[in-house]
This record gives C-alpha cells, sequence and structure tokens, in this order.
C-alpha cells in the first residue's frame, strides 16, 4: 500500500464521521470504502503485518451481543492499523449496574477515543450513539436492522471472486425477516447493480421486501438455477420454537443447502455464509467445506475491509 497517497485519496471522497449502514450509503461510497480496503489487503500478507496508519488513535470495541469473527477480525484490523485498541463486553461493564447506552458511551468519549465500533440488540442503538457522542461510530450489528462491515465483506468477496457486481445474480436463502447480513447485502449489492433473489420460507419472508427492489422466490431449484452466488443464512434455532417453521429437519430438506440441492446451480456458483454456520441445518458441512464453498475468505477480507472503515471513520489524516 502507497501510505504517502491515502489521505489525500481519503480527503477527496470522504465525509463521513459514522458507518452505521448501507441503506445510507451511495453506490460511489460504498465503492470507495470497497478500493480502499483493496489497498489494504496486502498488509495481512507482509511478514511483518502492520502499518503506522493509526497510530496514536485508540479504538473501542462495544459489544452487547455475542461475536466471534466481528469483534476479533476488527480488533486485529485496527492492531495492523497500529490503533490502541479496548474492548467492553456487556456482561463486565457497568451495563449490568443499570448504566445506559449513552452513560457508556459518554464515558468512553470521555477518555478520547476516536472510534466507538457497537454491536447491540436493539436496531437504532448506534444511530443513537453517533448522535451523542463526537467519535466516528461503526454499526457492527444492530438487531434485525444492518450489518454494513458483513455486507461489504459479502460484496468484497464476490467482487473478487467474480470480478464484478454488476448484473450479478444473488440468492439470498434463509431467514430474510430477521437478518440484518441480508438487509446489507440488498441495500450494498441493489446500489452496485446486482440482481438479488430471496429464498426463504413465506413466513420469514417481511411483507416489504420487494419494495428492495428483490425477486423473491420460494423454491430453490427456481432461484437458484442461474445463481452466481448464493449466500446463506444462519437460522436462529429460536424462530422454530416461535413457529416459523415446522421443523428444523423439514427447513433442511426444503431450504438446506446440499450437493443434491446443488445439482441445480450453474458449475461455478459460489457459497457463502457469514457465520456461525449450523451445519446440517441451513447448510451441509461438505458444502460448507467443499470446492465452491468461499466462508473462509470472507473472514480473510473481513480483515481488509474493517482496516478500511476503521482508516475512514478515524478521522486519520484530516481534521474533522
Ligand atoms: N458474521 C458475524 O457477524 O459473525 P459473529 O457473530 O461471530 O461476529
Amino acid at each position: 500500500m502507497k501510505q504517502q497517497s491515502l489521505p489525500e485519496h481519503k480527503s477527496v471522497e470522504w465525509k463521513r464521521k459514522d458507518i452505521l449502514g448501507l441503506e445510507e450509503l451511495t453506490a460511489r461510497e460504498i465503492e470507495f470504502i470497497l478500493e480502499t480496503a483493496e489497498s489494504f489487503r496486502e498488509v495481512s500478507l507482509r511478514p511483518i503485518r502492520k502499518v503506522p496508519a493509526l497510530r496514536g488513535k485508540t479504538i473501542i470495541t462495544l459489544f452487547f451481543e455475542p461475536s466471534t469473527r466481528t469483534r476479533m477480525s476488527f480488533e486485529l484490523a485496527a492492531k495492523r492499523l497500529s490503533a490502541d485498541t479496548a474492548n467492553i463486553s456487556s456482561s463486565t461493564s457497568s451495563v449490568v449496574k443499570g448504566e445506559t447506552l449513552k452513560d457508556t458511551a459518554r464515558n468512553i468519549e470521555a477518555m478520547k477515543v476516536d472510534v466507538i465500533i457497537i454491536r447491540h440488540s436493539m436496531a437504532g442503538a448506534p444511530h443513537l450513539l453517533a448522535r451523542e457522542v463526537s467519535p466516528g461510530v461503526i454499526n457492527a450489528g444492530d438487531g434485525a436492522h444492518e450489518h454494513p462491515t458483513q455486507g461489504l465483506i459479502d460484496i468484497f468477496t464476490m467482487k473478487e471472486k467474480k470480478g464484478k457486481i454488476k448484473g450479478l445474480k444473488v440468492v439470498i436463502i434463509g431467514d430474510i425477516a430477521h437478518s440484518r447480513v441480508a438487509r446489507s447485502n440488498i441495500w450494498g449489492l441493489r446500489k452496485l447493480g446486482a440482481l438479488v433473489s430471496v429464498v426463504a420460507p413465506p413466513t420469514l419472508i417481511p411483507a416489504e421486501i420487494e419494495r428492495m427492489g428483490v425477486r423473491v422466490c420460494h423454491s430453490i431449484k427456481e432461484a437458484i438455477s442461474d445463481a452466481d452466488v448464493i449466500n446463506v443464512l444462519r437460522i436462529q434455532r429460536e424462530r422454530q420454537k416461535a413457529g416459523f417453521f415446522p421443523s428444523i429437519r423439514e427447513y433442511h430438506q426444503l431450504f438446506g443447502i446440499t450437493r443434491k440441492s446443488l445439482e441445480s446451480a450453474p458449475f461455478d456458483v459460489l457459497i457463502m455464509h457469514p457465520g456461525p454456520i449450523n451445519r446440517g441445518v441451513e447448510l451441509d458441512g461438505d458444502v460448507a467445506d467443499g470446492p465452491y464453498s468461499v466462508i473462509l475468505d470472507q473472514v480473510t477480507n473481513g480483515l481488509a475491509v474493517r482496516m478500511a472503515v476503521l482508516y475512514l471513520t478515524s478521522g486519520a489524516g484530516e481534521k474533522r
């Protein structure tokens, strides 16, 4: 990466303090994040995986829900940019003593941090924080609303593997109704010109989804026959108890991605999954680990994408 070119590159095109969702970003802003991520990709391939881009900056992760990938990926991305990092989780913070989200955030701000990354079960929590505090705020997943960095990672990986996004046929299978990953994928992919279909039992497809410009299917065979990419979503087991579909077994039979169901897909289809996977429910293990799968490439690309969003929201190289 050409370190000296980044600040100028950034100041020309990037004006936002926060990254809260792909709904509010323009196509050009999304492309700009992807281009910035591309320039950070090679940092993780160096013998010494570190650049000084965010030296002196402080990044806080504030997670009110469990996470393996997102939290670790943000933390490693920050460290590779030489930022100082600290983690707060709800179970070990003063939230358990009744402190409000606003008070927690104001106290973090008082310690002079540059970026707060938040995951919260309440849709809109990152937006509330962004209004209240001056550091950059990155949404790491808010309820069923958005998970913008996962959407960016998925789009970055599709572009890496297929060479384009415009005109790409992307099928998203699973719990569309409760999925923040689905929403961020749909906003981002539609803005960049991909053709998006969603597949799920009718109870897991929200009524307004067609207004987002997607095609709705209830049969996997129909949906994947000309798919370039199949992005499989986790089935949250608690949904079965809530009666959204009769049983996990029936879900797997009708909507699970198996070697058999993939016989209807093109030979070069990509299988994606944001993780964590329920093997044998939405995706069979041999498909997750098989030749079509790019699931671990998504995780690797997560570092470059998160380095890019940290760089852009930290104000590195510019006065805000
Ligand atoms: N994809 C994703 O958000 O994974 P985690 O819940 O492990 O962060």
